[in-house]
């Protein structure tokens, strides 16, 4: 099986690619990434030059670039491409519509005009918006509040278009807050792991009680790979952990395991439309295709902030700015 990977520099599609090139020996990888700001080469670095991985620089809105790709062999396509931070869309929409809206739509076309076996867009739980109680199942109400959700939101309504209307073969997963290895501080557990360990205030927005239902990446990963082999066409999966916490445990539970004083804490102005909590009901993907998540929150977390501490070298690079460039220093010359 060859399958094309969009976004697989960043913190999810790292991760997943190492879990795939692990568990799946005869599998192939292409992995097609812009390398914005979020994207880094050297979350990959250990399969550079092995024969079943392959990286193209390249945007998922450039349709030569991506019919052409999808035209040599690929059997099926996962979306992790997107822009994530809900507070950049605040400040500015405009590359969220570009790369979640547009780019999806230039790789449904790609697929239409492909023989491609499987499209997964991996989507997120925030397309539901917010709930004081209960849980979203797949058939909730779609109600984003932020530009990032509304982008997300977009295109699972593309994604379910092109299936009625097409009959492609496409899949959506909607996920909630993942936390892991090489995640981008500019998200709130790397953020605040990395302020800690070098002695900085940590930022809470408003009160800092909203609720998000928190998954380790690795079981993210687990979940996608059941929806590629078992998923069916026309299906959406919510995949979720059934973990919440509110943001202020969490940061309490990270100063505690990291001994630094909870006098870190800042509250700072809350960030406009903050949605108050996100939760998933994942009954569906646990009946119908067997996943069910594995890592506590104990077990998740510790070994995060293990992954932190031993990796210093790799978030400093991020947070001094000192990245920047790899890709053309790694590849200068060939
Ligand atoms: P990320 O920001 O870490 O990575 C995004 C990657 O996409 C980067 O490598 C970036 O260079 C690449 N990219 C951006 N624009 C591109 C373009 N036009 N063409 C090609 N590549 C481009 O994001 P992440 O946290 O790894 O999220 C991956 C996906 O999972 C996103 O679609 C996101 O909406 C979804 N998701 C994330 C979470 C979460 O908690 N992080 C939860 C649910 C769903
Ligand atoms: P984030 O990691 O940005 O994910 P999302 O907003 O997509 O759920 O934020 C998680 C929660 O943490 C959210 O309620 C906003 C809050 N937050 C802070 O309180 N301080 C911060 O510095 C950041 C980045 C987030």
């Amino acid at each position: 099986m060859k399958i094309l990977v969009t976004g697989g520099a960043g913190f999810i599609g790292s991760n997943f690619i190492h879990y795939i090139m692990k568990q799946h020996p005869d599998w192939q990888v292409v992995n097609l990434d812009k390398l914005t700001y979020a994207g880094n080469l050297e979350n990959l670095k250990d399969l550079e030059g092995q024969a079943r991985y392959q990286f193209i620089k390249g945007d998922i809105t450039d349709r030569i670039q991506i019919g052409s790709i999808l035209s040599q062999g690929i059997d099926v396509v996962i979306n992790f491409a997107a822009e994530s931070h809900v507070d950049r869309s605040i400040l500015d929409a405009s590359p969220f519509i570009d790369t979640n809206i547009k780019g999806t739509q230039v790789l449904l076309d790609g697929i239409r005009q492909n023989k491609i076996e499987k499209y997964i867009q991996v989507s997120t739980d925030e397309v539901y918006g917010s709930l004081e109680k209960g849980k979203a199942t797949e058939t909730s109400n779609l109600l984003p509040n932020s530009p990032y959700a509304a982008s997300k939101t977009s295109a699972d309504l593309l994604c379910r278009a092109y299936w009625k209307t097409y009959g492609l073969p496409v899949m959506i997963t909607r996920c909630s807050n993942n936390y892991g290895p090489y995640q981008f501080p500019e998200k709130l557990i790397p953020l605040v792991i990395s302020n800690a360990l070098e002695g900085k205030d940590i930022p809470v927005y408003g009160d800092g009680l909203n609720v998000r239902e928190w998954i380790h990446v690795k079981d993210h990963c687990r979940a996608l790979e059941a929806v590629v082999l078992k998923g069916l066409p026309g299906e959406i999966y919510n995949v979720g952990s059934n973990i919440e916490k509110n943001n202020l445990e969490l940061v309490k539970f990270i100063l505690k395991t990291l001994g630094k004083p909870e006098s870190l804490i800042k509250y700072v102005t809350d960030r406009p439309g903050h949605d108050r909590r996100y939760a998933l009901d994942a009954a569906k993907i646990k009946n119908e295709l067997g996943w069910e998540p594995l890592m506590s929150f104990e077990e998740g977390m510790t070994a995060t902030i293990k992954w932190y501490i031993d990796n210093k070298a790799w978030w400093q690079r991020i947070k001094s700015g000192e990245y920047a460039g790899y890709y053309e220093r790694m590849y200068a010359g060939r």
